[in-house]
């Protein structure tokens, strides 16, 4: 499964990149407006940090807005995936994006019926918004294994981006359910890396070492 980071925070990004795991970034108008800079600036250089895929997502809502920015957008740089809104002026879009060539990522998911359609329509990636289903009572990562399920039935290849990730437990089910690719903020992939019986376990090895070197010498004195 590939590593998405879910911020447009571009120490976070640095540090994520430098780590080495991150495949892809995603990026929506609440994390562009929290950085309060120019968006396209934003998006630039984010290009020049990550290598892979860098989700941009349109601010419009109408079918001809959408695909005047999102035109726009692609051609900003070749790693530029266009985020659209899953709605019906956004799916007429991402079919017609598609045929182009663009790669679209369709956001906003909440239903495995909403994800057929984006899928009928040529989307590189569906995302299904599994932390705010939770938020609602409802099964997000249910949701992302229908998903999964529907588009090996018919052989669909958009991938299943498992989005709204709000902890590594999220992370975990979201790969046991077969998503292609999981975005989460860097909290969330940060906290991945770390397990206590880990800390311990070097903790101990290295105390043992210490006193094995000590011993050594000590008897090496003799
Ligand atoms: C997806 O691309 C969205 O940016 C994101 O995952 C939304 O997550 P949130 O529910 O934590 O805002």
């Amino acid at each position: 499964m590939k590593i998405f980071l879910d911020t447009a925070d571009l120490n976070e990004i640095r540090k994520g990149a430098a780590l080495g795991s991150v495949d892809g970034i995603t990026t929506n108008p609440s994390l562009i407006a929290k950085q309060g800079r120019d968006f396209k600036e934003m998006i630039m250089e984010i290009t020049t940090i990550i290598d892979g895929p860098i989700s941009a997502e349109v601010t419009t809502l109408t079918k001809e807005e959408m695909l005047r920015d999102g035109r726009e957008y692609a051609k900003w740089q070749k790693n530029i995936v266009v985020k659209l809104p899953t709605t019906r002026e956004g799916v007429e879009a991402c079919k017609i994006l598609s045929d182009e060539g663009i790669r679209i990522n369709m956001t906003l998911c909440f239903s495995p019926m909403q994800a057929l359609l984006v899928a009928k329509a040529g989307a590189w990636c569906v995302s299904p918004f599994v932390g705010r289903l939770d938020d609602i009572s409802s099964d997000g990562v249910e949701l992302v294994s229908q998903i999964v399920h529907i588009y090996q039935n018919y052989d669909y290849k958009t991938q299943v981006l498992a989005a709204s990730m709000r902890t590594p437990l999220h992370v975990l089910q979201c790969a046991l359910a077969g998503a292609h690719i999981a975005t989460m903020p860097f909290k969330v992939f940060d906290a991945l890396y770390d397990h206590p019986l880990t800390d311990k376990g070097l903790k101990n090895f290295l105390a043992d070492w210490e006193k094995a070197k000590k011993d050594m010498a000590k008897s090496k004195g003799k």
